[in-house]
């Protein structure tokens, strides 16, 4: 027979014995990394309404607080609204709401080299801070002490949480009526910085090669004749070809360098990342790619020989029937829509996360 007094004292070790295991259990749990969403449509910049809005989240819209103006150009914060049909956020830049702001938008090149401009520290828990740069790695200045500080990336690239991007869109039936604009030059190149610390040493050679064997009308600062940005359109639009050249190459970097001249029905001639990676964003037979020909000769020749052959020039705008390419606003220059596409993600992202590693991520 087991005594009162030992049947008590078992019974304290089995609960002592499971308050341990069930501790236990919890703080595992509490250290398991949280279970990630795919995130592949929400990518896309597409109209949404409050009702598209998954149920997770809440009636009231979170706060995206814009702790720099990009390069301090202002747009108006309804523009999200009017331009993108986005309005799941409340979008400020009053640096008074912080402690209730759901996420911070903080634009790299802003930040100061002692980091003294960041936002206070520490955060509140629920807060995200969102790196925002559309600079390409060689013009990313590598500011040290915010490589784990993060907790989204806004970027041009792919495999960033947000990823920006003007996009082709499918037309639902085919459309004929693209009529290619009147051309008046044959290769155009608006060069607006040529400042030889950007990494543009790669695009120049090319050019000064290039030049030897076929006009290039050049425009810009550099080159003594200013463009307007009214004109700025309207010019590219003049000329069959375009010199779409990237002042450095990287993956995805591909700007609106070369989403302008595919908007207003020039054909781009590309120098950047590879072919492949162009043929992620738009068809293979829009634009030409250096990399296409030998050397630069061989592709001045090509462009003599589509000046000479319209039928063959035409092909480069087969796309059009399928596609329709927007160009960028010029008010808007090319910032609002990263932050528009930030306000529809917090809005629809809530899981925790931590970026580890920013420069080595980026420089990859
Ligand atoms: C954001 O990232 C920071 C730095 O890694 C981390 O301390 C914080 O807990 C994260 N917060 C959220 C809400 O993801």
């Amino acid at each position: 027979m087991v005594s009162n007094v030992a049947l008590s004292w078992r019974l304290v070790a089995v609960v002592v014995i499971t308050c341990i295991v069930v501790l236990f259990w919890f703080s595992y749990l509490n250290n398991c990394p949280p279970i990630q969403q795919p995130q592949f449509s929400e990518k896309l910049i597409k109209p949404m309404n409050d009702t598209a809005i998954p149920d997770i989240v809440t009636k009231e819209k979170p706060i995206l607080l814009l702790w720099f103006w990009p390069e301090d150009f202002r747009f108006d914060l309804n523009d999200c609204q009017t331009y993108f049909n986005i309005d799941s956020c409340f979008l400020t830049d009053d640096r008074s709401l912080y402690s209730n702001a759901d996420a911070v938008l903080i634009y790299h090149k802003s930040i100061s080299w002692d980091l003294s401009n960041l936002p206070p520290s520490p955060r509140p828990a629920f807060q995200k801070w969102i790196w925002f740069n559309l600079e390409s790695p060689t013009n990313t200045a590598r500011k040290p002490g915010i490589e784990n500080l993060f907790n989204h990336t806004l970027s041009y690239r792919q495999d960033a949480d947000i990823f920006t991007r003007l996009h082709l869109t499918v037309r639902k039936t085919p459309d004929e009526s693209f009529q290619i604009p009147k051309k008046e030059k044959l290769v155009c190149w608006i060069v607006s910085n040529n400042n030889p610390g950007s990494g543009v040493g790669t695009r120049n050679a090319y050019y000064n090669e290039l030049k030897n064997h076929i006009y290039i009308q050049m425009y810009g600062k550099a080159y003594g004749t200013f463009l307007d940005h009214k004109d700025y359109y309207s010019t590219i639009a003049s000329c069959k070809f375009y010199l779409s050249f990237e002042n450095s190459i990287h993956k995805d970097y591909i700007t609106e360098k070369f989403n302008g001249p595919l908007a207003v029905g020039t054909v781009p001639v590309v120098l950047g990342p590879p072919r492949k990676n162009y043929e992620n964003f738009v068809p293979g037979d829009a634009f030409i790619h250096v990399d296409d020909f030998p050397n630069a000769k061989s592709l001045a020749e090509h462009l003599i020989r589509l000046d000479l052959d319209d039928e063959a020039y035409r092909r480069y705008f087969n796309w059009r029937r399928h596609f329709s390419a927007q160009p960028h606003l010029l008010q808007q220059q090319e910032f609002d829509l990263p932050i528009c596409t930030a306000c529809e993600y917090i809005a629809t992202h809530k899981d925790y996360k931590e970026i580890h590693d920013l420069y080595d991520w980026y420089n990859n």
